[in-house]
């Protein structure tokens, strides 16, 4: 098949590569002039495990093109995926102004029938707005659908979660769209929804916030296994048995960030708000989340005495594992309130210092965890990635003015650092620090 994709983002740019991969011709488009630049030099904007090398086979193999513009994409595209970003406003509504700036582009140059599939996260009656917006721009006649295919990949796994996706989510309103996209997915053996697009629209921001609101209740429950000296892990084990509950995102840790969750979360409040509603568990869930990151550096400081003229070493910056992206990270808000109580902050990650100018200002940044710990007064873990999972701890103690490692993912056994020599404190693991 022939389709286009407008956005070549970390949604749009994996939907390319792999439907690419499946066999069909993939038209990108992206108004970042300095983006399809470097995909066209063969570079990679952004790091994504198994992106590039799909990216190379397409683009070797002619299933990948990049597009001048959106007209070219539409003239050879009979399905238009819309993958720009969905930023939230001040007031925590999605700002859907690129995507009516692609709606409008789209209908000008319409010519012949197209389905015109919204894959950004989108508020509910998104829909309904494009439809509108094509309708009053499309010269009279030329038939189109407006489908919703709201995307679950997880940055870090995106490209294993596009082609093994635990859903498949298809909003449509003809039977045409229904069976185009049926045909585009086939190859792809997951269970589908085929649904009406409204109902597609809520199902993306229902999940995505379901998910936050189980990270801030495991966080919560952290914050009591503190007070009285239990084990989250534990917990959440014994929890995530229950098949009704499940273990996912029942890991405590230093809150939750990225461009999607604290950004859906407001969305899917506001639009409870025009709809007359007031989502208070919503409004509890990203209170907690904030609150987190605060009670992280609490605990911090409760360890270490006074952050002022400490030395902290920072493991792991982006907001995950496997990405380098750092977009709404807690780490840029942890790292912000050490720095405010005066203590000096030396960081390492393994992805994401490549973007990270400007982004921690007064950071050192290292070349590994060993630098990272050299003189520190404590090492805080802020990302789990792999490699910080089996450090040389003999080497780090020598290293470090304190053996104090202060875990915000709980990646280590308590028990083996303290056998070492260290000073242990988990999240949600044991009593407070003092
Ligand atoms: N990142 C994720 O893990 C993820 C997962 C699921 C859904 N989503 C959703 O997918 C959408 C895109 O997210 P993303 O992370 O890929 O964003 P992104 O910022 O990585 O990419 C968006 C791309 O759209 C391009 N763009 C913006 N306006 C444009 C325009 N008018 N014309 C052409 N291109 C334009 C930008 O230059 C950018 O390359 C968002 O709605 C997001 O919520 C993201």
């Amino acid at each position: 098949m022939d389709i286009s994709i407008i956005g070549t983002g970390h949604v749009g740019l994996v939907t390319g590569a792999c439907f690419a991969d499946l066999g069909n011709r993939v038209m990108m488009v992206d108004d970042d002039r300095r983006k399809i630049a470097l995909l066209k030099r063969g570079g990679m904007p952004f790091y994504e495990p198994g992106l590039e090398e799909l990216v190379r086979r397409g683009v070797a193999q002619r299933r990948i093109r990049f597009a001048a513009s959106i007209k070219d994409a539409v003239d050879h595209s009979l399905i238009i995926f819309i993958c720009v970003g969905t930023p939230a406003r001040p007031n925590g509504e999605a700002d859907l102004s690129a995507v009516e700036r692609v709606c409008h582009a789209i209908a000008k140059s319409l010519r012949a029938y197209r389905l015109l599939v919204e894959k950004s996260t989108v508020p509910v009656e998104t829909g309904e707005w494009i439809t509108r917006t094509c309708q009053l721009t499309i010269r009279r006649g030329v038939p189109f659908d407006v489908a919703s295919n709201p995307e679950f990949l997880r940055e870090g796994q995106a490209v294993q979660d596009f082609l093994h996706p635990d859903r498949i989510v298809l909003g449509v309103e003809s039977t045409r769209a229904k069976s185009l996209l049926l045909e585009l997915y086939k190859p792809i053996k997951s269970p589908v929804i085929v649904t009406d697009v409204k109902s597609a629209e809520l199902i993306k921001h229902a999940s995505n916030s379901f998910l936050a609101v189980k990270l801030s209740f495991i966080n919560t429950v952290a914050r009591l296994c503190e007070q009285v000296g239990a084990d989250v892990v534990k917990v959440a084990e014994g929890m995530g048995l229950d098949r009704r509950i499940g273990r996912a995102f029942l890991d405590a840790g230093v809150g939750y960030g990225g461009s999607c969750f604290p950004k859906d979360v407001a969305a899917f409040i506001r639009i409870a708000e025009k709809l007359g509603g007031d989502f208070q568990l919503l409004k509890a869930a990203a209170r907690v989340n904030d609150e987190q990151r605060r009670h992280f550096v609490t605990r911090v400081r409760e360890t270490l005495w006074n952050l002022n003229h400490k030395t902290i070493g920072v493991l792991g910056l982006a907001f995950k594992p496997d990405t380098d992206d750092l977009r709404e990270a807690p780490s840029i808000d942890i790292v912000r309130m050490f720095q405010e109580e005066g203590a000096q902050v030396r960081a390492f990650d393994p992805k994401a210092m490549a973007h990270a100018d400007g982004v921690f200002p007064g950071v050192a940044f290292c070349k590994d965890v060993y630098e990272t710990a050299r003189g520190a007064d404590c090492l805080v873990l802020l990302t789990e990635w792999n490699e910080f999972k089996e450090l040389d701890f003999a080497r780090l103690k020598k290293l470090m003015r304190h053996p104090t490692v202060i875990d915000g993912r709980n990646v280590y056994d308590p028990g083996a650092l303290r056998r070492l020599g260290f000073r242990y404190v988990g999240t949600g693991r044991g009593h407070a620090p003092h």
